[in-house]
């Protein structure tokens, strides 16, 4: 049983973590100088973190669900499920951000190893899809291998690393996962996959900074793929971006991630980005960016938008901002029975909005104040944004599926699904439309079927094709954004073009 572990940042070990005889852990900075910070709740100093806030930040790391640990702990030969441990085997290579672990005994081969790809083929992603579809405590790989990747939260899914010719392959040590391919869990959420991709395409191309992500299939099975906003190639290399999720970044507990459950509020989550931003400019856009993501999780009934489906980049002067949108969907897809409006009405989302925690609750004038207030915002605007995306969200989810139906990407069963949510989002926008916030407004802003985007005017991703000093090229895949890495290439300036 390990009692010390290395933690690396950007590749470099710059804490230790202890755990005590009596498990407390302790996590000392080697350097309380520097300006890189694990965490916003654990920021360099000379004397170590301890206790809850550094237990609970680790915990958040680790995936929920302790069937999964359990079946982590036993693949990966951990000495416990406990997260301390179970980062103590190679899982702990490769976290969200730029985070990763090692026994101390392990740290020099770790950082000499460099590292390594191990190429996977369609069916053998197939194979992992089809295993984690079916039992949340299939995460293993197929031979009992251990695993190399650590993702946290509550559906299964894989950590792939995509090779510039399309490949994927397996990473470890210094090569990152560059995806997270998530399969819907077939009983519970059927098309969730499907429900996911979409909701983030439509609200990318409602101007919503959100993860790049497709839907793919391999074999009978199906994944949305989502790009990780946490790595970045450079000069052919791929690096690590730190990040941490709003649960990490306050010190609480995975279980606290919605705010009836001790979670934060609207207004404590504004006032972190503000008093953590590089400038006040760039705390106003973060803010602005979690407004416009609040109001698009109400449009869409998005109830899973919780502390832990936000994620803060850490800059190197130890200042951050927030990170593009995942874990998006709609409730709106949940067609197990299909809910009558009055349901919907009533859903919970995972931050008040309103009197209370339901979407209903947040359809007066009085709860939009309430908004505005607690961001610091503008009324107006934010009133004008829930038209814009109520107007818009139906439109933009059918130009979506126009192209992957264009793309051959829809299966049977998937047609009969984007269907029925159709049909649901539509219903939907009508009672939206009559709710008391927008009464009046409608008319001015609407978009009446003669005006719906068409689907062509839909744009496909295009690759950002920078040429790289290694004489390949970027292969980062662009929709609604430039590249963040090369925002002049000709895939951005085609973009940027649109
Ligand atoms: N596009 C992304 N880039 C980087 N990290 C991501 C991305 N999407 C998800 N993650 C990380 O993986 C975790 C789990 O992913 P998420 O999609 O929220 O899964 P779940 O549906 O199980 O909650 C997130 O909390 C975040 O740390
Ligand atoms: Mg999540």
């Amino acid at each position: 049983m390990h009692d010390s572990l290395a933690v690396l940042l950007n590749g470099k070990q710059t804490a230790s973590l202890r755990r005590t005889r009596s498990g407390r852990l302790e996590l000392q900075y080697l350097d309380n100088s520097s300006s890189a910070s694990l965490s916003i709740s654990m920021k360099p100093r000379a004397k170590p973190h301890t206790g809850q806030v550094v237990s609970n930040w680790i915990d958040n790391l680790v995936p929920d669900d302790e069937r999964l640990r359990s079946a982590w702990a036993r693949d990966n030969r951990a000495a416990s499920t406990a997260p301390f441990d179970l980062l103590a085997t190679s899982i702990g290579e490769d976290c969200a951000g730029a985070v990763q672990f090692a026994p101390d005994a392990e740290l020099s081969r770790l950082m000499s190893r460099g590292g390594t790809v191990d190429i996977v083929d369609e069916s053998w992603i197939e194979a992992r899809l089809a295993k984690l579809r079916n039992a949340a405590d299939s995460w293993q790989n197929l031979d009992h291998s251990r695993l190399m990747y650590n993702i946290g939260g509550l559906q299964p899914k894989l950590g792939l690393h995509r090779l510039s010719d399309g490949r994927w392959a397996q990473p470890s040590g210094a090569t990152p996962t560059t995806h997270i391919l998530k399969p819907a869990p077939r009983e519970e959420w059927p098309h969730l996959d499907l429900n996911e991709h979409l909701c983030l395409a439509a609200a990318g191309a409602l101007g919503i900074a959100s993860a790049t992500t497709s839907y793919e299939h391999y074999g009978n099975e199906s994944a949305v793929v989502v790009e990780r906003f946490d790595r970045h190639c450079d000069n052919g290399t791929w690096r690590r971006l730190h990040a941490e999720d709003l649960c990490q970044a306050l010190g609480l507990r995975p279980d606290q991630k919605v705010e009836h459950r001790g979670g934060p509020s609207i207004s404590e989550i504004a006032n972190l980005l503000r008093g953590n931003a590089a400038t006040k400019e760039a705390g106003s856009r973060s803010v602005h960016r979690f407004g416009q993501a609040l109001v698009l999780n109400w449009v869409i009934v998005g109830t899973d938008a919780h502390a832990k489906n936000y994620t803060l980049i850490h800059r190197p002067d130890g200042s951050v901002f927030l990170a593009p949108l995942y874990d998006v969907s709609s409730d709106l897809g949940h067609l197990r029975p299909l809910a009558d409006i009055a349901e919907l009405d009533a859903a919970s989302m995972a931050m008040r909005m309103g009197d209370d925690y339901t979407i209903g609750s947040a359809a007066s004038r009085n709860a939009w104040r309430g908004l505005a207030k607690a961001l610091r915002a503008n009324e107006d605007f934010l009133v004008d944004e829930a038209q814009r995306l109520i107007s818009g969200f139906g439109d933009a989810v059918e130009a979506e599926i126009s192209l992957l139906a264009d793309d051959g990407l829809l299966r049977r069963g998937d047609q009969a699904y984007c269907g029925q949510m159709m049909t649901r989002i539509r219903e939907w926008e009508r009672h939206m439309a009559a709710m008391p916030v927008l009464r009046g407004r409608q008319a001015a802003c609407s978009s009446g079927p003669s005006e719906r985007t068409s689907a062509k005017k839909h744009s496909p991703a295009v690759q950002c094709n920078q040429r790289l000093p290694n004489g390949e090229l970027c292969n980062r895949r662009l929709r609604h954004a430039v590249c963040p890495v090369h925002p002049t290439s000709p895939g951005s300036r085609q973009v940027q073009a649109r």
